[in-house]
């Protein structure tokens, strides 16, 4: 993607990114609707979905010619890389949005023929906007990133992941996951996966590992990781496919090869 072009389709991402926070910010103090999808810890909102909604309209009349995969169905069924697609999760963290009215995002990555270009995570209660540009590394606000810590040990590591990992599950190895519990310094669970990939591009935390999280949960924090050093993947170890759902690993790449073979065993 040429410089220009990727610089003006990010000067409107941020801007409709803080204009949408500022509209959630202000639905805060309404009574929303609440609905489930797929079980009854499976969250919506008519805030989830109105914010889908303006970005959608904002980039059809903009970009015309660009897809966009989200999660709340305003989206277009993409099925190769070919060509710009927003990747977007309206509310990341909708249960936290609903239980705690803040710890929740607003996730953006940019991808051109399959590549990452353009990443925007937006903690909207505390106005953090986490940003990266493919080859001009990460930020938060205004201050640069620094490269991930060469110095990083698994033993004194936090390690983010969803704790139904460590429970007996049908696919890993809960027994070897519990292991990584207790070898390493602490575990974190912050209920907002694109969050939990900006914590590890930030450094305050090692890596975050889950199961099957899907394209919009993880499209810009792959992104923001990368600028920073950072090592993401399947939980296989496969190269991450953004068209679908992932187990995934993200973290700093001193740790990486320990994680995944030491401790991630496929059942
Ligand atoms: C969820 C959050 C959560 C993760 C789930 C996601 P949502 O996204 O990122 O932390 O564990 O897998 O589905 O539904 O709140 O956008
Ligand atoms: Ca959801
Ligand atoms: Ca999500
Ligand atoms: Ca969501």
């Amino acid at each position: 993607m040429q410089k220009a072009i990727r610089q003006n389709i990010f000067d409107n991402a941020k801007h409709w990114v803080y204009e949408a926070g500022e509209r959630i910010r202000d639905h805060m103090q309404q009574q929303f609707q609440i609905d489930t999808k797929s079980n009854p810890n499976d969250l919506v909102t008519e805030v989830d979905k109105a914010t889908e909604q303006f970005f959608a309209e904002k980039i059809r009349s903009t970009y015309p010619d660009h897809k966009l995969i989200g999660e709340e169905g305003y989206g277009d069924r993409v099925e190769s890389v070919d060509g710009t697609i927003w990747i977007i999760d309206p509310i990341d963290g909708t249960m936290n949005f609903v239980h705690q009215k803040r710890n929740f995002a607003i996730s953006i990555g940019i991808y051109s023929d399959g590549i990452g270009e353009i990443a925007l995570i937006y903690n909207v209660m505390d106005d953090v906007l986490y940003t990266a540009l493919k080859g001009e590394g990460a930020y938060r606000n205004q201050d640069k990133l620094p490269m991930l810590s060469e110095e990083v040990k698994l033993e004194t590591s936090i390690i983010g992941m969803n704790s139904i990992l460590a429970c007996e599950n049908k696919r890993v190895n809960e027994k070897r996951v519990q292991q990584l519990i207790k070898d390493t310094r602490g575990t974190r669970s912050y209920g907002s996966a694109a969050l939990e990939f900006a914590y590890v591009a930030e450094g305050i935390m090692d890596a975050y590992i889950t199961m099957k999280l899907a394209p919009w949960d993880f499209a810009a924090g792959y992104i923001l990781v990368d600028e920073v050093g950072g090592m993401t993947t399947q939980a296989t170890g496969e190269p991450v496919n953004v068209l679908t759902n992932n187990t995934i690993v993200t973290c700093n790449k001193q740790i990486y090869q320990s994680i995944i073979k030491e401790y991630i065993e496929f059942k």
